[in-house]
């Protein structure tokens, strides 16, 4: 919750990573363009409504009010069955309502199009799926698997566009990156799309915007837009399977022999299983718990040793771990680059 608080109020609470307020009002993607010119169409309409309404009970509050030397419950004259009124309060919020349907539908229809642009543009498909409290992200171009933090290619100087493939692996979770797109639903055994064309890169955060447990809140997202080249890059490191440095021997044995490997996968080693964010790149990440710590040594020690005490009834649970063995963990991730 403090965490969720924080990213609104932009108030830094320690070890957290940082964050900055993703302004709804800066879109720089187009289907957040193009939903916040929804939001303010929306928002002319009702609130042309609201005042319109709120004007009309104000003043007949105002000329109807039980003036000196009145009786009180005095009726003023009433009116049945006026065609003109009848007519009027039922076409016109017909017309609104279908005005607002039409809009919604089209710009709905923009940002959900699955089908890949016309060329020049290169499309990146992307994976996205939602788990309490985590999200997965797959490449299934590069074989690359990884959590919270989606690396896309910036549209300008390149004309990719990313599109997902939103799904969920238990309950309904919601995509909502503020300042390219969302918010749109993960929801279990249904697929779902939607796109973004980041300008410029930089560090766009999100989070789940559809309540889905107790840490709904600290279900945070990050992506991360780079230059082409950069993200050829990351990609081709990411599609590597796991260092195997020799100095962490001891520590990756351990990892192997524990219950780690019943949740998490790092490629290359014994840890096949897929329930836990996959872990072959741990180190390359900038946040650990979905956007709960920094990954610093320091915070992924403090993790392993108590997830409940960062993200209290996540589904990671305290190992027990004798210090020595602590260090061991942490020693084997930390080589995982
Ligand atoms: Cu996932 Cu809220």
């Amino acid at each position: 919750m403090w965490e969720a608080l924080a990213f609104l109020l932009q108030v830094q609470i320690p070890g957290a990573p940082e964050h900055r307020v993703a302004d709804i009002f800066k879109p720089l993607a187009s289907p957040a363009a193009s939903e916040l010119n929804m939001a303010k169409l929306t928002l002319a309409i009702t609130g042309a409504i609201f005042v319109v309404v709120g004007a009309l009970i104000v003043y007949t509050m105002w000329r109807y009010r039980r003036k000196p030397g009145e009786r009180e419950f005095e009726e003023p004259p009433q009116v049945y069955g006026s065609n003109q009124i009848e007519l009027a309060w039922t076409v016109l919020p017909v017309l609104i309502v279908f005005v607002l349907i039409g809009v919604s539908a089209r710009i709905i229809r923009g940002v959900e199009n699955a089908s890949p642009p016309p060329a020049p543009n290169v499309t990146l498909h992307v994976t996205l799926i939602g788990h309490q409290w985590w999200w997965e992200v797959r490449y299934p171009a590069f074989g690359v698997v990884t959590a919270n933090e989606i690396h896309v290619p910036v549209t300008h100087g390149s004309n990719y566009v990313t599109y997902f493939r939103l799904e969920s692996a238990d309950v309904i979770h919601s995509l909502w990156v503020p300042q390219l797109a969302g918010k749109t639903d993960l929801i279990p055994n249904r697929e779902n799309s939607t796109w973004i064309d980041p300008p410029q890169p930089g560090i766009y955060l999100g989070n789940c915007a559809e309540y889905c447990g107790t840490q709904h809140a600290n279900m945070l997202l990050r992506v991360v837009a780079q230059e082409p080249a950069d993200f050829q890059r990351w990609a081709a490191n990411e599609a590597r399977p796991a260092v195997n440095d020799p100095s962490a021997r001891s520590g990756r044995a351990l990892f192997e022999s524990l219950s780690c490997i019943n949740c998490h996968a790092v490629r290359g080693t014994r840890a096949q299983a897929n329930f836990g964010p996959d872990l072959t790149h741990l180190m390359t990440r900038q946040t650990l718990g979905a956007g709960v710590l920094a990954n610093t040594p320091e915070n992924l020690r403090n993790w392993i040793n108590d997830p409940q005490r960062y993200k209290p009834g996540c589904l990671m649970p305290a190992m027990k771990l004798t210090d020595q063995e602590l260090n061991q963990i942490v020693a084997y991730l930390e080589t995982l680059k």
